[in-house]
């Protein structure tokens, strides 16, 4: 199994496109400033949709800079080299994401005001749309079937490790007023209204007609529709080319 991972520190990656260096790096350089934004999320959790929601609060609803920017830029994924870079570079994006376990999170994280968004999925949507996911994306072990990837998904040995681990690392910080916690059902359940509690914690209001276009623009449609976010960009570069990253969308 371990061929076609990237270990590091007994957590898998998928080797496609991720580094050694990088995460490295990310732990003991990377400094976060008070006005950054950081969304973490165990992947398939949400990671992709909630980034969208919250460059759209950045622009009141206006969809442009989501529809014209690929979403990899838009939010960069902190632990790849790319994002590593993006991050560093002359005009950091307001938003950060991040998939790594609390124990390989850059150590700056406690001494800064940085916002931590973390978005918690129920672990059977997880598990199926990883499935899913990995057996279409280059770089993670491809499952025969779902049960061979559900013990997979119990031991940890799936990208980024145990979701468990995962999920008790980072609430770990639950108590801290720099930290949210947000689910992707409560998301698909009152997308207003959470956007709303969003809002409050990043300390910024919207007008109903700018929630209005939160909504409408972060819905499954619209993200479906949009090459931007839908990962239609890497069909052929890591991604199977009939694969959306948009697949259901369910809880
Ligand atoms: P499914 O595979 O269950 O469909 P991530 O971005 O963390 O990789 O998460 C991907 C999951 O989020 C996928 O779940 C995808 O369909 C879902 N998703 C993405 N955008 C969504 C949206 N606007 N509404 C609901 N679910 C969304």
């Amino acid at each position: 199994m371990s061929d076609e991972y990237l270990w590091f520190k007994g957590t898998p990656f998928p080797s496609a496109y991720i580094k050694s260096e990088t995460i490295q790096k990310v732990h003991d350089k990377i400094v976060f400033k008070d006005e950054d934004v950081l969304a973490v999320t165990y992947p398939k959790s949400g990671s992709t949709w909630v980034a969208v929601i919250l460059a759209l609060i950045n622009s009141k609803g206006d969809p442009k800079w989501i529809q014209t920017v690929p979403i990899l830029e838009q939010s960069p994924l902190i632990e790849s080299e790319p994002g590593y870079e993006l991050i560093n570079g002359k005009e950091r994006p307001q938003v950060i994401r991040s998939h790594l376990p609390f124990h390989l999170s850059p150590k700056s994280l406690f001494s800064s005001k940085v916002k931590v968004i973390y978005v918690i999925r129920n672990p059977r949507d997880v598990l199926v749309s990883g499935f899913y996911f990995w057996n279409a994306i280059k770089g993670a072990k491809t499952a025969k079937s779902l049960e061979q990837y559900f013990e997979w998904f119990i031991q940890g040995y799936v990208p980024w490790g145990s979701w468990f681990e995962h999920v008790r690392g980072w609430m770990s910080m639950r108590e801290r007023e720099n930290f949210f916690v947000l689910s992707y059902e409560e998301l698909q359940k009152d997308i207003r209204g959470t956007t709303q509690k969003i809002c409050q914690f990043l300390g910024k209001s919207l007008e109903p007609e700018a929630l209005d276009l939160v909504a409408k623009y972060s819905s499954f449609q619209s993200m479906k529709e949009n090459k931007m976010s839908n990962f239609s960009m890497l069909h052929h570069v890591i991604l199977d080319p009939d694969f959306l990253l948009t697949r259901k969308g369910l809880c």
